[in-house]
């Protein structure tokens, strides 16, 4: 069932095209994750799912029931920010307690049920133990996991995350994305996380959105968008370090550094393309090599090789070498839009 419908959305400022015409639907207790560069409307489109801002044009239906005109509170969403601000002087437990109250008011339950509401979601979120403490005493994975208790004691439909790990360093984040895929999975709760980092984006999806000017460029499984890329955006998007592009004749074509290796290594070479491979440069990063050089008839293009390192095989600079692609990691773009296009259309002479 799908949970959010959002149908023609746009989001104008003036002449900036935040958001220009994105359709799509999340299904229930799934995993979207929302990957694109900065500026390309990521945190736009959040905001009117979540009625913080007013679409130019479009809808959007959660549960079935069109809220596009319903304020933030009746839309049964939380979202947490990249500056998750915690209210520094309450503790957790008020922090966590702070959406309830406006409830609270309405006399929609007693001091009771608020405290078990907090204690339950706690919990889950595995801080129960840190309830009397202010944020200042909490470590950045903590409170990090304070604005997501804050945000799912609701217990919203969807939760919307907007690069809540960014502000983590290197292994807190790793740590905080292992944490929140558990709890998404374990409380089966709706979320759409944004993010600019590839790494996190395959990580965490069971689906990616790949965004790029306002525009939704390819919706799919982690492994669907990096093996099958729509276009050389996503394509080149995703993939570190990233796919090499060669001109051709009409068309361009591509292929992953993992892809392009010595033909003896390659284990299926009848069915690959050889290219003469000139190394420049080469740079040990521990568990492969990347190698810089260019293929024949391509001397201006800067074309790369990642080479694992566990194999033995000699690569010396100014050297050349014989390497070899498969025929299916070649993918072959319109020289004009940018398109996926087949091996045939493009007129690849080696097929
Ligand atoms: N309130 C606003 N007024 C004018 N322009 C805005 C406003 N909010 C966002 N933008 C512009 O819209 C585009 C998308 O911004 P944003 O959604 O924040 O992108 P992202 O989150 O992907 O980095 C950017 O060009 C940004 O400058
Ligand atoms: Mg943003």
């Amino acid at each position: 069932m799908s949970v959010v419908q959002i149908s023609g959305l746009k989001k104008y400022f003036d002449a900036v095209h935040a958001v220009d015409g994105v359709d799509l639907s999340i299904q229930q207790g799934e995993f979207l994750v929302i990957l694109g560069p900065s500026g390309c409307g990521k945190t736009t489109l959040m905001r009117m799912i979540a009625g913080l801002e007013k679409p130019t044009a479009g809808s959007i239906h959660i549960d079935g029931a069109d809220v596009t005109e319903l304020p933030p509170r009746k839309r049964g969403v939380s979202m947490v920010f990249q500056s998750y601000a915690l209210y520094p002087h309450m503790n957790v437990y008020n922090n966590i307690a702070f959406p309830l109250k406006a409830q609270r008011r309405e006399k929609k339950f007693d001091k009771a049920t608020m405290r078990s509401k907090v204690e339950n979601i706690a919990r889950l979120l595995e801080i129960d133990e840190l309830l009397d403490r202010r944020p200042r005493q909490l470590s950045g994975g903590q409170r990090q996991r304070v604005a997501i208790a804050r945000a799912m004691v609701t217990q919203p439909a969807v939760l919307l995350l907007d690069e809540p790990l960014s502000n983590l360093d290197a292994k807190l984040r790793a740590n905080a994305r292992d944490e929140l895929k558990d709890f998404q999975r374990s409380s089966n709760i709706t979320a759409v996380f944004v993010t600019h980092d590839q790494i996190e984006a395959m990580g965490l999806g069971d689906r990616i959105v790949v965004m790029e000017k306002g525009k939704i460029q390819q919706i799919g499984t982690p492994q669907r968008i990096y093996d099958d890329p729509a276009n050389e955006f996503v394509a080149t998007f995703l993939g570190s370090p990233s796919m090499n592009i060669l001109r051709a004749k009409g068309h361009r074509f591509g292929f992953r550094p993992e892809h392009f290796l010595p033909k003896t290594l390659q284990d299926n070479p009848e069915n690959s393309v050889s290219f003469h491979y000139f190394v420049k440069r080469v740079e040990y990063l521990g568990s492969d090599r990347l190698v810089y050089g260019y293929v024949g008839g391509h001397e201006n293009e800067l074309t790369l090789a990642k080479v694992p390192s566990n194999i033995r095989v000699s690569l010396d600079i100014d050297s050349e070498y014989e390497f070899a692609v498969h025929y299916d990691d070649i993918k072959y773009f319109d020289e004009a839009s940018g398109e996926r296009v087949e091996a045939q259309v493009a007129g690849a002479a080696w097929r």
